[in-house]
């Protein structure tokens, strides 16, 4: 099922920070998702691997035209990618039958959005949830082991500032919402809650599980400066984690 990745990413620049950066999370995350599914069917196994692999098939042409991966200002990669799978037919050199399509179009459009759509079927809603969940768990465990673009994070920043309107949709329990409108950059401390707070979405107990046995987030406070700022967060978090 790889071939057709290989095939359109061989047309990027693999050199590239980011282009190579979403080439491998890519990878990645198709094994998170082999690993939330390994309790499924084999079909549902199997599509998530696919799904997990091409689900950010947009994000190669949206760097290469834009120099950026802020769907805001550029365009939405989901979207487009679904788009790019059909109309390249890069769907048809996957080795799968056309009757799981509709599965992997709508698991893919939906990957990134701030929440899934209604009226899915409980297949792609299955589908949907093991990938918005494979997706978070690579990007805390990426960062949690100093992987990160670095126009995205920077662990040695010194810098502490976190706007209100982050801190309190935090202790709402809430992913936090991008705010298009709002053009001021985020600072590290920002992202860095943005990132606990995916852990709201998450669907799965075994995502959570994964999380705490694989120690991801203390290995990505033990990185951070000015820990003892962040402590409050962590144990916010972690607290969360225990209850589930
Ligand atoms: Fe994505």
């Amino acid at each position: 099922m790889n071939q057709a990745f290989e095939n359109y990413a061989s047309n990027y620049d693999l050199n590239d920070e980011e282009i190579k950066y979403k080439y491998l999370h890519s990878y990645r995350v198709k094994n998170l998702a082999d690993i939330l599914s390994q309790n499924f069917s084999e079909e549902d196994r199997y599509l998530a691997n696919i799904i997990g692999l091409y689900h950010d098939i947009g994000r190669f042409e949206q760097d290469k035209k834009f120099n950026s991966f802020y769907d805001g200002s550029t365009f939405d990669h989901a979207n487009y990618g679904v788009k790019l799978l059909i109309e390249n037919n890069i769907i048809r050199q996957i080795p799968v039958e056309e009757k799981y399509y509709n599965i992997i179009e709508k698991a893919i459009k939906n990957h990134n959005k701030y929440k899934i759509e209604e009226g899915l079927t409980p297949k792609e809603l299955l589908h949907a949830k093991i990938i918005r969940d494979a997706d978070k768990l690579d990007i805390l465990t990426s960062r949690s082991k100093g992987i990160a673009l670095k126009k995205d994070i920077n662990f040695n920043d010194n810098e502490f500032k976190i706007r209100e309107s982050i801190i309190n949709n935090f202790y709402s329990n809430k992913q936090i919402e991008i705010n298009k409108q709002d053009k001021t950059p985020r600072t590290t401390a920002e992202k860095i809650i943005i990132y606990l707070a995916m852990i709201f979405d998450l669907n799965f107990d075994k995502s959570k599980d994964y999380l705490v046995k694989n120690n991801i987030l203390n290995n990505l406070y033990n990185r951070l400066q000015n820990k003892d700022k962040y402590k409050e967060y962590f144990d916010y978090v972690n607290k969360y984690l225990e209850k589930r």
